[in-house]
């Protein structure tokens, strides 16, 4: 298929008032092997994942491993592969940027600067994310527009210029709620330290527990602003 921001555009109006599922099932079928899931193994990742398989058992799921992730991440990459019979494609850094990386900066780099703390992110999750795209015409997140103050303006479907894909967020509408519902409901395995206090898990350096009613990424790169706190990924098109 020829993808350009006009096509994003207009499945996101076919797509509007639709649910969650509709979405899902609308876009695996208009995309085929062409859309990924793009899980970091997230509450709304593994929402979207168990949707998914339900609709298509070969659906593909892919998650970066920057090599810092909490281990609970680990077992639940492999718990998730078993309970759906599906292999979760990994994608690593490149070892030699790695090295490199390390070599100029320390391994904890990200504490020292913004600019550090982005050159990791390249290496570390940017640059696989760019291997994982190839041959895919979209990929599926589990943004929702409640996350952050850098969320509210984006949409179920939008062009990623950055990447030059569709980006695809069924979830966008969704409240912490509803997804805590769905997961209950569906007994869906999730991440154990939700339960401890980290309702927003991504590297385990980069990451803390909040206290109760904290802003739910308050524990994500917790030394900056909230308006940096993201790691190029999604970075908003407004
Ligand atoms: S981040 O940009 O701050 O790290 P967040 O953790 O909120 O993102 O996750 C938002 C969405 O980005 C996830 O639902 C998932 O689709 C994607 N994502 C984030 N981290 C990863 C990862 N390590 N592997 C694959 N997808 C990821
Ligand atoms: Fe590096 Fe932290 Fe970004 Fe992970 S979240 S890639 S450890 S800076």
């Amino acid at each position: 298929m020829n993808i350009s921001p006009e096509t994003a555009a207009t499945l996101n109006i076919q797509l509007q008032g639709r649910s969650a599922h509709e979405v899902m099932e609308h876009v695996l079928r208009t995309f085929g092997k062409r859309v990924a899931i793009s899980s970091s193994l997230s509450l709304e990742d593994q929402v979207l994942t168990d949707m998914a398989v339900k609709i298509d058992p070969k659906v593909r799921v892919f998650t970066l491993d920057t090599g810092r992730l909490f281990p609970e991440t680990y077992q639940l990459i492999d718990k998730t592969a078993m309970h759906y019979g599906i292999s979760i494609d990994t994608y690593f850094p490149r070892h030699e940027d790695v090295e490199r990386m390390v070599h100029d900066e320390g391994i904890n780099l990200f504490y020292n600067s913004i600019e550090s703390r982005h050159r990791c992110c390249q290496v570390r999750k940017l640059e696989p994310l760019a291997r994982a795209f190839s041959g895919l015409d979209a990929w599926i997140c589990g943004l929702r527009r409640q996350q952050s103050v850098t969320r509210q303006h984006m949409h179920t479907v939008e062009w990623d210029a950055q990447h030059g894909i569709i980006k695809v967020n069924p979830l966008i509408g969704w409240s912490e709620e509803e997804v805590w519902t769905y997961i209950r409901e569906h007994h869906v395995p999730y991440n154990r330290l939700h339960d401890q206090g980290y309702p927003s898990i991504g590297c385990q350096p980069c990451t803390r527990p909040v206290k109760p009613g904290d802003d739910i990424r308050s524990g994500r790169w917790w030394w900056e602003s909230p308006e940096h706190r993201e790691c190029g990924l999604h970075r908003s098109s407004k």
